[in-house]
C-alpha cells in the first residue's frame, strides 16, 4: 500500500467548517495514511512457539485489517471534517482508537519476538536485566506475573512490560482490546507486548491459553526490549 498524505490544505482550507467544529486551525493538521510494516523474520521462524500458519494469518489478514481499517477512517473523518460533520467526528472516533491501536500494538509485538538462533527467548542484560532484578525479584517474576494476567484477561487485550520514562519504573499492564499502552498513562512506553487475543494463538494451541502464554517466553526479543529501555530512560 502506498504511503499516502491527506491533503493539509484541504482540512486548514476550510476555516469556515473549521470554526464551527470549534477546532482551532492549529490542531488541525495533515494525516499520513500508515502501512503494514515487514515481518523482521519468516512467517514460520518462531517455529516451534508460534505457527507459520499463526504468523502468516495474524499478520497478512489481522494486521491488515487494522492498517486498511484505519486508514478508511482517516479518509471518513476527512470527509467527515470537511462538511462540518460533527456527529461524524466524534462517531469515527472509536474506529479509529481501535484501529490506530492494531496498528501500533502489532507494529510493536513483531519486534518483540525473534527466532532462537537470532536470539529469541535469551535473557535481557545490561540495565534492562538489572532493573528487573531490582523492581522485580528475578525474570522470572516478571514472566508468572504476565502470564496470570494474560490468562486472567477477560476478552481480548494485550499484557505488557512497560516503562514509566518519568522514573524509570517498570510495570505490568493490561489493556483491553487494541487499547495501546499510552491508554494507561502518556509517560508509559512498550518494552514487551504479549497479545492475548485468540487469533494469535487458538490455532495452535486451541483454549489452552496458558500453553501459549508458556512457550511465547521462547522467542520474546529481551534485545530489543533492552534497546527500548536504554534509548527511553531519562
Ligand atoms: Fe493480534
Amino acid at each position: 500500500m502506498a504511503l499516502g498524505r491527506l491533503s493539509r490544505k484541504a482540512l486548514l482550507g476550510l476555516g469556515g467548517n473549521g470554526g464551527r467544529l470549534g477546532i482551532g486551525l492549529g490542531l488541525v493538521r495533515g494525516f499520513e495514511t500508515v502501512t503494514l510494516p515487514d515481518l523482521p523474520y519468516d512467517y514460520g521462524a518462531l517455529e516451534p512457539a508460534i505457527s507459520a500458519e499463526i504468523m502468516l494469518l495474524h499478520h497478512q489478514k489481522h494486521h491488515q485489517a487494522y492498517v486498511s481499517n484505519y486508514n478508511k477512517a482517516l479518509e471518513q473523518l476527512q470527509d467527515a471534517i470537511s462538511k462540518g460533520d460533527v456527529s461524524s467526528v466524534v462517531k469515527l472516533q472509536s474506529a479509529i482508537k481501535f484501529n490506530g491501536g492494531g496498528h501500533i500494538n502489532h507494529s510493536v509485538f513483531w519486534k518483540n519476538l525473534a527466532p532462537v538462533q537470532e536470539g529469541g527467548g535469551e535473557p535481557p542484560k545490561r540495565s534492562l536485566g538489572w532493573a528487573i532484578d531490582t523492581q522485580f525479584g528475578s525474570l522470572e517474576s516478571i514472566v508468572v506475573k504476565m502470564n496470570t494476567e494474560g490468562a486472567a484477561l477477560q476478552g481480548s487485550g494485550w499484557v505488557w512490560l512497560a516503562l514509566d520514562k518519568e522514573g524509570t519504573k517498570l510495570s505490568i499492564e493490561t489493556t483491553a482490546n487494541q487499547d495501546p499502552l499510552v491508554t494507561k498513562g502518556a509517560t508509559l512506553v512498550p518494552l514487551l507486548g504479549i497479545d492475548v487475543w485468540e487469533h494469535a494463538y487458538y490455532l495452535q494451541y486451541k483454549n489452552v491459553k496458558p500453553d501459549y502464554l508458556k512457550n511465547i517466553w521462547k522467542v520474546v526479543n529481551w534485545k530489543y526490549a533492552s534497546e527500548v529501555f536504554e534509548k527511553e530512560s531519562p
